[in-house]
């Protein structure tokens, strides 16, 4: 039977990995999630913001202005790699950090160098994700969450993407390119970030 009545959730991402998180998390419940293309959204996201909530949140309006998305509640994220010794370098910038088409071998051995002089604590960095919803009455609500961990000395593991290699987390003596997916998810930053909006949006009686 086709419920008409039944919430519609669209995830702001192009990205399939994203899309199978966010579709596993609220699988237990009485809601439509589809990716921008499944809503037949086209649009071009410009950005700018200089924080991790400014960008997320750029992403839901933006996709919220698209006559497909009227009544829907519009989800996004935005997030990246702070590293304390480089006063929380690449931050929002970790996608575009010495280019975007610069492979992230050189990009995370560059932030090993970096932090050639830095020792113990002074290696403190973390991923950092925020989750933005645009309510289908205009309310906005942001989520955020981290995953703390060090600068490795070198890069491990060859699970994950990105800055994974290099995310060191001593109680698990791996970075998080060496655990799991479903490890990782249950443990990161966008996991994390995921089900504390969850829990607002069911709170809120949203979804
Ligand atoms: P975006 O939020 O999809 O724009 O991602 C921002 C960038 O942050 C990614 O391109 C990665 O460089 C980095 N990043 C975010 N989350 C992770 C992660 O879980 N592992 C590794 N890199 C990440």
């Amino acid at each position: 039977m086709i419920d008409c009545d039944m919430k519609r959730v669209i995830f702001a991402t192009s990205n399939e990995g994203k899309m199978k998180e966010i579709r596993l998390l609220l699988a237990d419940l009485d809601v439509e999630v589809l990716s921008l293309k499944e809503a037949g959204i086209s649009v071009s996201i410009v950005e700018d913001g200089e924080t991790f909530e400014e960008n997320a949140l750029i992403k839901v309006r933006t996709v919220g202005m698209e006559k497909e998305a009227q009544g829907a509640v519009i989800l996004a994220d935005d997030s990246g790699l702070e590293v304390d010794y480089l006063n929380k370098a690449p931050g929002v910038y970790s996608a575009r950090y010495m280019g975007e088409d610069t492979s992230y071998t050189i990009k995370n051995q560059a932030i090993i160098e970096q932090l050639s002089k830095a020792v113990g604590e002074e290696r403190s960095a973390r991923f950092v994700c925020v989750i933005a919803a645009l309510l289908p009455d205009g309310r906005t609500l942001t989520t955020r969450a981290t995953i703390e961990g060090q600068i490795g000395y070198r890069e491990e593991g060859s699970n994950g993407f990105g800055y994974d290699p290099i995310l060191y987390l001593p109680e698990y003596h791996t970075t998080t390119a060496g655990l799991s997916m479903e490890e990782k998810n249950r443990i990161s930053h966008r996991g994390k970030a995921l089900r504390q909006m969850k829990e607002r949006l069911i709170d809120g009686g949203v979804i």
